[in-house]
């Protein structure tokens, strides 16, 4: 049975976390939110990488066999130096514009994502390997991590803010929206109201969760599925909070997992 670090600026990397324990309940968990600093979107280059370094190597420090950097924003200011400091398998998240653009039919994609990733130069880089007749109408999510942090994802103030960011992406006909922030699944149902059933979401749990698999296996942890692991939740601001967001947002029945709050991380 191994260990795994999953790490967020706060609640989004729950998404991760939860098509995680779907695919993989049989390894221990370590979810460390850095609420008390979200929303890391709108900060500067220097501060995530340093940050999200900082976070890592606590979570190494208790033992993680593997880490998830379950943060989009975090994986592109980050990820080289965390993988370049941490002799463990660090797996990162990234919109998933490359699938998007396979499978829109009328190539027009719709880019949901914080600021800091669209103008990362990870981001960019992916973004100049696609096909040129793909149209990506790239757009920041401002304002939306925060009230999704507070427990408002269904709300009126949501949908409306919402609203005002999917209305470029509505506009220009995308078929197709990349969920390019782990905290934005927690939006899929407001996204439907907004735009209805017809549209594709992307979201890539599901590819980094089997990335994560294939890595625990190259480290031969293929423990059979006999029991559940056990998740720990670790918060920078308030551990209660997050073990109680974790049970509204996400889809796993966490009382298997005899998931608790533990202490606080600084
Ligand atoms: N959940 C994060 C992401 O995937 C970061 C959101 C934020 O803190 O701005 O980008």
């Amino acid at each position: 049975m191994a260990l795994i670090g999953v790490f967020d600026s706060g609640v989004g990397g729950l998404s991760i976390l939860d098509e995680a324990l779907r695919q993989l309940p049989q390894h221990d968990y370590i979810y460390l939110a850095d609420s008390a600093n979200a929303p890391y979107g709108e900060k500067s280059s220097d501060w995530i990488a340093a940050r999200s370094l900082v976070l890592c190597r606590h979570l190494a420090s208790k033992g993680c066999d593997a880490i998830v950097v379950a943060c989009n924003t975090a994986t592109a200011e980050a990820i080289q130096q965390i993988r370049s400091e941490l002799a463990i398998p660090i797996i990162g998240v990234e919109p998933g514009i490359k699938p998007a653009s396979m499978q829109s039919q009328n190539h027009i994609v719709g880019v949901l994502a914080t600021e800091a990733t669209l103008k990362s130069d990870k981001f960019n880089a992916l973004l100049a390997t696609l096909p040129k007749d793909c149209q990506f109408i790239k757009q920041a999510g401002v304002g939306l991590v925060p009230l999704i942090e507070s427990g408002k994802a269904d709300s009126t103030e949501t949908l409306e803010l919402l609203a005002n960011h999917l209305e470029p992406i509505q506009i220009a006909g995308a078929d197709t929206l990349v969920l390019g922030c782990t905290h934005f699944p927690f939006l899929r149902k407001a996204i439907r109201k907004l735009l209805g059933e017809s549209i594709t979401l992307i979201d890539t749990s599901d590819a980094v969760v089997r990335q994560l698999k294939r890595q625990l296996e190259a480290l031969h942890h293929q423990t059979p599925i006999k029991n559940c692991g056990a998740v720990v939740l670790v918060s920078s601001k308030n551990a209660d909070t997050l073990l109680s967001s974790a049970q509204d947002l996400m889809s796993t029945d966490l009382d298997q997992h005899t998931a608790r709050a533990l202490g606080d991380v600084q």
